[in-house]
């Protein structure tokens, strides 16, 4: 973008993309929403599902009114718009939010644009609104993607698998991490019929090009969608006849008590996390007591310093593109790294005992990183790298926000309770607990609903109860042996761990080839080792 000067200043690159969006929904009929920094925090806790995160900054007005700054701007418009089911609303504003970070966990002040539509929506409104989003991603970045779901046909597919909602929950998860191994092992676990995991797999498979995904989703689910899968080819039409193009993707998480229908992400390259969000939220309005119908989107401008300054990455023959991997160092990563040179994605360099930590083969278009185990998941996470070799223990101790491609079923062992030979809990005081892994610890018990004390140490955790620092230990147990020469035994089994394939989640969409190809041929060698 060319240099703006205002006032006798160059615009930031933020200030100029806050331009330029304004102009492109002023030029569609959408006008500016204003809002004041302040709502009241009642309504804020009795739609709190609704937020990104739960904590809210709060102050006492001067008449005694609990008032909060404004953690979402999608609650306030609606909450100050007239309610008018017979005509179209169209609103678009840019604001600053006040929520707490993810990844610090301290308040931040996020500046976001966003667009709404709401009163009465058909398909026109709705491709228009889609139509802007995908428009957004242009004026941010070169190369971007914009990436459609429908909501109903993956809470179908989920709804008719289990009667509970915790079992569902999990499904949920597992589908918004492309986590197939996963789903089966549910499905198993519960014993649900085979066909129903197989549609829903069916469906999480359908990823691509809206032109190529959607007349194969017909074949498989028009008889139950049909309706969904006509509403997701005509967005696509409208699209494709303004030059923009959408990509399918059935994996796509959203709330299903306030989304319902079309939702969409948005995804620039070189950035980590998705930049857009939106979709149909008819069920918001409904529980807001609203008869209007609503879609919108919000831009996350934070996200969006340096986009487009990470260019296309190419190798050697000029087409494929570079994998950046994270490997674990240690045992465990020489073992993954002779899996991935089987798969066609050799590094020779990596073995000649130097103390580097980047090998890349330019030919075979991959990178590698050697990294600290319990790293691996930031670098995925954060997009230095595109995909990694991360434990189940870290995956669940950390929760980031990546697929979980496959199990690779090397680093078998498992997470769990130790104590002292002969030991007996007293449950008439809180249990002493010293883990490195205070979530899944905290977690587990919570399920028991066992009051414990975590003591959080960083190794060497089977000391503690030795040392009468704790009762008890949660921990890795692989062959036992650390177990047994510290006089320790499992009194129970927590979970399952072994290595998995992690990928970043918009890396994903800008590498899937390369990455697809990959797993495929993981997947390959590993059911080969198998026979
Ligand atoms: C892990 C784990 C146990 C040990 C279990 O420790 O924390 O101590 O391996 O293996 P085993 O059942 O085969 O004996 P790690 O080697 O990661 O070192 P740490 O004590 O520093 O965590």
């Amino acid at each position: 973008m060319k240099d703006i000067v205002w006032d006798g200043a160059p615009l930031t690159s933020e200030e100029k993309l806050i331009f330029a969006l304004r102009a492109l929904y002023s030029s569609s009929g959408y006008s500016p929403f204003r809002m004041g920094k302040f709502e009241e925090y009642d309504y804020y806790a009795r739609n709190k599902d609704f937020l990104v995160s739960d904590s809210v900054i709060t102050f006492t007005d001067t008449d005694g009114r609990l008032l909060a700054l404004k953690p979402d701007v999608t609650l306030s418009i609606i909450k100050n718009s007239a309610d008018d089911p017979g005509m179209t609303r169209k609103v678009f504003y840019n604001e600053n939010v006040y929520r707490v970070d993810k990844r610090t966990g301290a308040f931040r002040e996020i500046p976001q644009t966003g667009v709404e539509a709401f009163g009465k929506i058909d398909e026109k409104t709705l491709g228009e609104v889609i139509l802007l989003a995908a428009k957004s991603l242009s004026v941010c970045a070169e190369t971007y993607q914009l990436v459609l779901s429908d909501l109903d046909m993956l809470s179908g597919a989920i709804d008719g698998m289990s009667d509970s909602p915790d079992v569902r929950k999990q499904l949920f998860l597992c589908a918004g991490e492309k986590n197939f191994h996963g789903i089966g092992e549910i499905c198993e676990k519960h014993s649900i019929p085979s066909g129903k995991e197989e549609d829903l797999k069916k469906l999480l498979s359908l990823y691509g090009d809206a032109s190529s995904v959607l007349p194969e989703a017909r074949k498989i689910f028009g008889k139950a969608y049909g309706k969904q899968i006509d509403s997701l080819e005509k967005a696509a039409g409208y699209l494709e006849s303004n030059g923009e193009k959408l990509t399918i993707d059935f994996s796509i998480p959203a709330d299903t008590g306030y989304y319902n229908g079309i939702v969409f992400k948005g995804y620039v390259e070189g950035i980590a996390g998705s930049v857009l969000s939106g979709g149909r939220y008819d069920r918001l309005m409904k529980k807001l007591g609203k008869n209007s119908k609503a879609v919108g989107f919000a831009l996350y401008l934070d996200l969006l310093n340096g986009a487009g300054t990470e260019t296309a990455e190419r190798a050697g023959d000029g087409k494929r593109k570079t994998l950046n991997v994270a490997l674990p160092k240690g045992r465990l990563g020489e073992k993954v790294y002779a899996m991935f040179e089987k798969a066609g994605f050799g590094c020779p360099s990596i073995l000649d005992g130097s103390r580097k930590l980047i090998f890349e083969n330019p030919e075979k278009g991959v990178r590698f990183f050697w990294v600290k185990p319990s790293d691996v998941a930031i670098y995925v996470e954060r997009g230095a790298a595109d995909i990694g070799v991360a434990g189940k223990d870290i995956l669940l101790e950390y929760g980031p926000d990546v697929f979980e491609l496959l199990d690779l079923n090397v680093g078998i062992c498992r997470m769990a309770v130790a104590a002292p030979k002969g030991w007996k809990d007293d449950p008439s005081r809180p249990l002493r607990v010293a883990t490195k892994f205070s979530r899944i610890a905290g977690k587990h018990f919570a399920s028991k609903g066992r009051e414990i004390d975590v003591i959080h140490l960083n190794g060497s955790i089977e000391i503690a109860p030795i040392l009468g620092l704790s009762d008890v230990i949660v921990d890795i147990v692989e062959t036992g042996t650390t177990l047994k020469e510290n006089d320790l035994e499992v009194v129970e089994e927590i979970v399952p761990i072994s290595a998995r394939l992690i990928a970043n989640k918009a890396g994903y969409r800008f590498k899937t080839e390369e990455i697809e190809r990959l797993a495929a041929n993981l997947s390959a060698g590993r059911r080969e080792e198998k026979k």
